[in-house]
């Protein structure tokens, strides 16, 4: 698609949650380049600010910033507010709390700023902004899931949990929305080089993507399907997980693999 025609389908605003910095400071800066104005959502205000600065600076686009905690009650009404009266042609949903190491040793706080705004704040944001889509007849959501959501993973239990509920909440939600013309996805990413993975992990995992490489395949995904796994080697990974491993060994390899990948087992992933 070009960019006019992408700007014109899912234009002319963007809503990224969690965009600024690592992946969703990615996909604003691919939407910005496919001339897109943009609301961009995250707690911290000063690389909000960064974000949108550089965008202004290098795109002819507008961008409004929201400082908000999505995983807090009244967050999704303040985000609301925020883009009220301006047509919001696609959503991001990409932030996301992972909190690694054994579940019993989690505390009751991690769990459910995990469970609220990887999944709550989800499904709350895509209720909030499909209603004008369906009805202007286009538009698009996109849930940033993770291959933590094909199978279980120890030492990632809830935040695979929350990744499997975005495959299923897409899945859904593509099928009851496609008739009106709007694109749902799910994108279920490998290891991507952000701040948060860098901060978590020891080392690049095989098949590591820049969070470029990952918003542009997303991007592009729209309107092909309920899902994409961006990468050929994570394509050929997904391919084994799901049809030709046991559950019982995939749940095995893929626990090994993010034990080995993690800095410590009771950091954040
Ligand atoms: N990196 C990977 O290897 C990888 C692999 C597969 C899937 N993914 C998925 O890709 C997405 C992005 O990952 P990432 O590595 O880019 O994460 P990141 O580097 O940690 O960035 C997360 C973004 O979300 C914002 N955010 C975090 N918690 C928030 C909250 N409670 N309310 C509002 N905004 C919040 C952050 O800003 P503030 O901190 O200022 O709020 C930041 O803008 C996640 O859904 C993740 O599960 C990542």
């Amino acid at each position: 698609m070009s960019r006019p025609a992408f700007a014109l389908t899912y234009g002319p605003w963007a809503l990224v949650a969690g965009g600024s910095e690592g992946l969703g400071g990615a996909f604003a800066e691919e939407l910005a380049r496919r001339g897109v104005s943009l609301v961009l959502v995250a707690r911290r205000p000063e690389p909000l600010a960064q974000t949108a600065a550089r965008l202004r600076a290098t795109w002819p686009v507008e961008v409004v910033t929201v400082a908000a905690d999505l995983a807090a009650a009244g967050a999704i009404g303040q985000v609301a507010d925020a883009a009220a009266g301006l047509p919001v042609g696609l959503v991001v949903m990409n932030a996301a709390h992972a909190p690694a190491g054994p579940f019993l040793a989690a505390g009751e706080p991690d769990i459910a700023a995990a469970v609220h705004l990887n999944c709550g704040a989800a499904a709350l944001l895509a209720h909030q902004f499909l209603p004008a889509m369906v009805e202007r007849g286009k538009g698009g959501v996109i849930f940033m899931s993770s291959l933590a959501g094909l199978q279980g993973v120890p030492n990632l239990a809830v935040y695979g949990a929350s990744k499997a509920f975005l495959i299923s909440l897409a899945e859904a939600l593509w099928a009851e929305t496609r008739a009106a013309g709007v694109d749902v996805l799910a994108c279920c990413a490998g290891a991507v080089i952000t701040p948060g993975y860098q901060q978590a992990a020891s080392r690049p995992a095989p098949g590591s993507l820049s969070p470029a490489q990952v918003a542009a395949t997303a991007l592009d995904a729209l309107g092909h399907g309920f899902r994409v796994v961006p990468g050929r080697l994570n394509r050929v990974n997904t391919f084994v997980l799901e049809h030709l491993l046991p559950k019982r060994a995939a749940i095995s390899v893929f626990g090994r693999a993010t034990a080995a990948a993690l800095n410590s087992p009771g950091g954040q992933a």
